[in-house]
């Protein structure tokens, strides 16, 4: 059933479980996150970023097939705008019924990321829709999501009072679209901002994270985990493979069948994983 993103970041942070957030691409994508988190029996968040809206053109089409993949579900399923940095985006999300956006204005100054976030927040708040965001300006191409970017306690306490947002992304070692999973995360970072700041916490670029990491991330106090990498790495050999053993196969449903399945076994263990 389609849930708002608040009730099930909230309850998973209320008894420090850790919720799966995975990124929908292709409808494909879609139905394999809701049959693993089916098959695990836990809540999970369907996430589509503005690059992947960049991809097809434009948001709704994608935005609707998931809206409905998440209607059709017996497990909640919350649908989240992930990294927007374009303001109307934000809004024609809210307009189509996701439950939460990620407004990323981490390329901004400080004054002006807080001044642009907290104006998303009255916007996204007045129509109830919950507000992840992120602060912190660090040089370089990844910005704050390279590996040695780090958010200070103090410094996020200070954003999410200053912004009113509902879930916080932090920097803590990771960082996007890691092809090996061996980042080395700041455990006791983790834990002083979960005791520090009020709201979850989220994990971005958690694909490079080790199993047993995500596991301890999750105990320190981080709440919604982004992964996107490792299931396109696990849809993408999934293809190869079956393409390899039946070269003369046409028919697009067969290789896509064989990545559905994958992805769905590999959301069920994440889940695991996470503690879900
Ligand atoms: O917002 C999405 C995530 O941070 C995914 O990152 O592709 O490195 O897992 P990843
Ligand atoms: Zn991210």
């Amino acid at each position: 059933m389609l849930t708002s993103t608040a009730e099930i970041v909230g309850a998973a942070a209320d008894a420090g479980r850790g919720v799966g957030a995975f990124n929908v691409i292709q409808l494909e994508h879609a139905s394999a996150l809701v049959a693993g988190a089916e098959s695990a029996g836990t809540p999970v968040v369907l996430q589509i970023s503005e690059n992947a809206v960049r991809y097809h053109g434009s948001l709704e089409p994608l935005a609707l097939a998931t809206l409905a993949v998440a209607r059709a579900s017996s497990v909640p399923v919350a649908v989240h705008l992930d990294h927007a940095t374009d303001v109307s985006l934000v809004h024609e999300a809210v307009r189509l019924g996701f439950g939460s956006v990620m407004y990323d204005a981490s390329t901004m100054s400080y004054a002006d990321n807080v001044a642009s976030t907290s104006d998303v927040v009255a916007r996204c708040h007045a129509a109830g829709v919950y507000v992840e965001a992120e602060l912190g300006e660090v040089g370089g191409k990844d910005g704050v999501h390279a590996p040695g970017a780090r958010t200070d306690p103090a410094d996020a306490r200070a954003y999410v009072a200053s912004t009113g947002i509902d879930a916080l992304a932090v920097a803590v070692g990771t960082s996007h679209a890691m092809l090996t999973r061996d980042a080395a995360i700041d455990l006791d970072l983790i834990a002083r901002l979960h005791e520090t700041v009020p709201v979850p916490l989220v994990l971005h670029g958690s694909s490079g994270v080790p199993d047993a990491d995500l596991t301890r991330a999750v105990r320190a106090g981080m709440t919604k985990i982004n992964i996107a990498t490792q299931l396109n790495k696990t849809f993408t050999a999934a293809v190869r493979g079956y393409l390899a053993a039946h070269p003369d196969v046409v028919d697009t449903r067969k290789y896509l069948a064989a990545a559905r399945t994958a992805v769905t076994a590999e959301v069920a263990r994440l889940l695991g994983v996470l503690g879900a």
